[in-house]
């Protein structure tokens, strides 16, 4: 079962998720010399990222990947990888693994299938949550081909072809942090901590699983 912390603010979440991911990467560096760390997309991480690329950490040990990628060209905006990017972190890691989903969905799964096979357990896994409560690309009703990285055709949040790790994969973890911010995830994790079925849930059910939400997205109004 996750465990949620509460925070003030985006601020807040983010100085606490990067206190977490450097602590878990000097635990995971000094036991395997490496650091295995799966980026969460999305706009929430962004304030995470940019305080981590200024923090001072073993950073030739550090490996990124994602846990989901857009198919749109290598360098578009919208890519998850061009925002890790200018943050400056993907600029500091020892290894950066983008997911090439500038290949199309089924070909890049196929791809992102073999960076990430031997990579497993990861050290950390960051996810965000939709309002919807999708979770990387993983959408409510919607069936799992089997498999460590899927190709998500139709996606109700544009682009609709996506590429993104499977539960299995995204659930290979040593730590998971779930980052929640914004007002409009209100809805969504009121029905999450009513116990709802929904992908963030199925994916974070996990005793390593921490979720950083800002309080107000919990607190009953009223
Ligand atoms: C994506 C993300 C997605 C994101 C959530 C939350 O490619 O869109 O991987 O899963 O984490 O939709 O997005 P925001 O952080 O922008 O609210």
């Amino acid at each position: 079962m996750a465990e949620w912390q509460l925070l003030n603010d985006p601020a807040a979440i983010a100085a606490m998720a990067c206190e977490r991911i450097g602590r878990m990467a000097r635990r995971a560096i000094a036991a395997r010399g490496v650091f295995s760390l799966v980026l969460a997309g999305g706009s929430t991480p962004v304030l995470t990222y940019r305080q981590l690329a200024g923090s001072d950490q073993d950073w030739p040990a550090w490996r990124l990947f994602y846990g989901d990628e857009r198919c749109l060209p290598r360098e578009h905006p919208e890519r998850n990888s061009r925002m890790v990017e200018a943050t400056g972190l993907a600029g500091r890691a020892g290894e950066h693994h983008p997911i090439p989903a500038e290949l199309g969905a089924e070909a890049a799964a196929d791809a992102y299938t073999a960076t990430i096979r031997d990579q497993r357990p990861f050290d950390m896994v960051l996810l965000g949550v939709g309002e919807d409560g999708h979770t990387a690309s993983l959408f409510p009703g919607r069936e799992y081909a089997p498999g460590l990285v899927l190709a998500v055709h139709d996606a109700p949040k544009p682009p609709p072809e996506r590429v993104s790790l499977a539960p299995p994969a995204l659930r290979a973890c040593r730590e998971m942090l779930v980052l929640v911010s914004g007002a409009s995830k209100r809805d969504t994790v009121q029905a999450w901590r009513a116990g709802g079925s929904l992908p963030v849930a199925e994916v974070a059910d996990l005793p390593q699983a921490t979720i950083l939400a800002e309080r107000s997205l919990v607190e009953v109004a009223g």
